[in-house]
């Protein structure tokens, strides 16, 4: 295999593969009738959209913009799903019009229903509502992913999501036909997806709703032994949905994002130099913490290492810290305690990389690094050449020429 410049992001088909069939699988095993929608903001890149679409994959998009790429990658309207508080008025009646699933979130998009069911008197329009439950009081082990709770769909507990059905039901064209239930929590537990899906029986029931599909969203852990894994959560979910809903009639959609993609991912880069400075080690890679957490809020960094040359015959050292390749003092990404010496040429390959990374990218010094697949065969394509100013110069001006490229 020829040597590739790091840094790079490469994605392991075979493992890819592994983590769709067990998704595939457990949806299978427990339900039968789904449908999967990836989470396009988890990864946009280009090569998996269309690689995903081929495994027969919606696309689950949450902007205009989004789904302008999807479309671009031959993804059709049915197989589109729109969620987002923010939605496109264009976008929304296209997928509406088009046979696509819609999850409402906000109060403006009551009225466009209102407006497209007297303007569109002859169709029949499906369409869902994103709950917003009080998971706080649901599971109160769970840790949320905010502390106020969360801020999506339509509150259950205040009538607001019953005024919601109340409204479109009052519609003679419009079917409540989902119900979604995406609930981002840290802790990801199968228990928080059981208490969602329980929740879906009990809103359903209350408000005497024939569902034509559960979207369960996303959320879940994927590729770490030691979490549960998509077998878990749907045994869980489908056990909670099976005492309402027929799985001959309802659709169980899933919405995964980074449990995915995380196994078959990782970032892998070179130390360029090693400096001491009072006392203290310090590795310079070629990679940055913007390349795997540019929020910034990480402290945990999954990785192994990979040695130029034989490591018996270096010294071991009290503290080395791996730093990144920007000119900041926070880029520093994990600290290495009584091992061996690091040496330039020796590589820090990131594990389970690929979520929120490859995409949320700042472009801060350097630009998009590159991404290859690798093949089940061992072979690697290039699905993404790395940036340079050929990229980031496009649609820029200056004063003295037109075009600056
Ligand atoms: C509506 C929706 N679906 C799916 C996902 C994917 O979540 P994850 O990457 O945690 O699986 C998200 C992420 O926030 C989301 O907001």
């Amino acid at each position: 295999m020829k040597e590739l410049q790091t840094p790079f992001f490469r994605i392991k088909e075979k493992d890819l593969l592994y983590d769709i069939s067990l998704l595939k699988g457990a949806l299978s095993e427990h339900w039968g009738n789904y449908l999967i929608g990836y989470s396009v903001k988890t990864n946009s890149l280009p090569w998996l959209l269309t690689y995903l679409k081929g495994q027969g994959f919606y696309a689950e998009v949450v902007s205009q913009t989004e789904y302008d790429l999807v479309t671009r990658l031959g993804f059709s309207e049915e197989e589109v799903i729109y969620n987002s508080p923010i939605k496109d008025r264009k976008v929304f009646e296209s997928v509406l019009l088009g046979g696509g699933y819609i999850n409402l979130d906000s109060n403006y998009e009551l009225d466009w229903m209102e407006e497209l069911s007297s303007l569109y008197p002859n169709r029949r329009f499906r369409i869902g509502l994103r709950v917003n439950c009080d998971i706080a009081t649901l599971c109160p082990e769970e840790t949320l992913a905010s502390e106020e709770g969360g801020r999506f769909g339509y509150c259950y507990e205040n009538g607001v999501l019953k005024n919601a059905i109340d409204r479109l039901g009052a519609l003679p064209n419009v079917w409540v036909a989902g119900l979604h239930l995406h609930s981002s929590t840290q802790s990801r537990t199968v228990k928080v997806f059981g208490a969602l899906a329980k929740m879906a029986v009990q809103i359903a029931r209350e408000y005497n709703l024939s569902l034509d599909y559960v979207d369960m969203g996303g959320g879940y852990f994927g590729g770490r032994d030691d979490k549960p894994d998509y077998r878990d959560y749907f045994k869980e979910i489908c056990k909670e949905l099976s005492v309402y809903f027929d799985p001959q009639k309802t659709i169980l959609i899933a919405e995964p994002g980074v449990s995915l993609i995380s196994r078959a991912t990782t970032f892998e880069t070179s130390v360029i130099d090693v400096k001491e400075i009072r006392g203290r080690k310090f590795v310079v890679t070629d990679g940055s913490r913007t390349n795997l957490n540019p929020l910034v809020t990480r402290h945990v960094y999954p990785h192994h290492l990979e040695y130029i040359s034989d490591t018996s015959v270096r010294n071991i050292e009290a503290s080395q810290w791996i730093c990144g390749a920007t000119c900041m003092e926070y880029d520093r990404l994990f600290e290495i305690k009584e091992d061996v010496a690091l040496i330039p040429g020796d590589r820090v390959i990131y594990d389970t990389a690929g979520g929120y990374t490859m995409c949320l990218n700042p472009l801060f010094i350097n630009y998009f690094p590159a991404v290859y697949v690798e093949h089940t065969n061992g072979s690697l394509f290039t699905a993404r050449e790395a940036w340079g100013n050929d990229e980031y110069l496009q649609k820029n001006y200056t004063e003295t020429n037109q075009e600056a490229r």
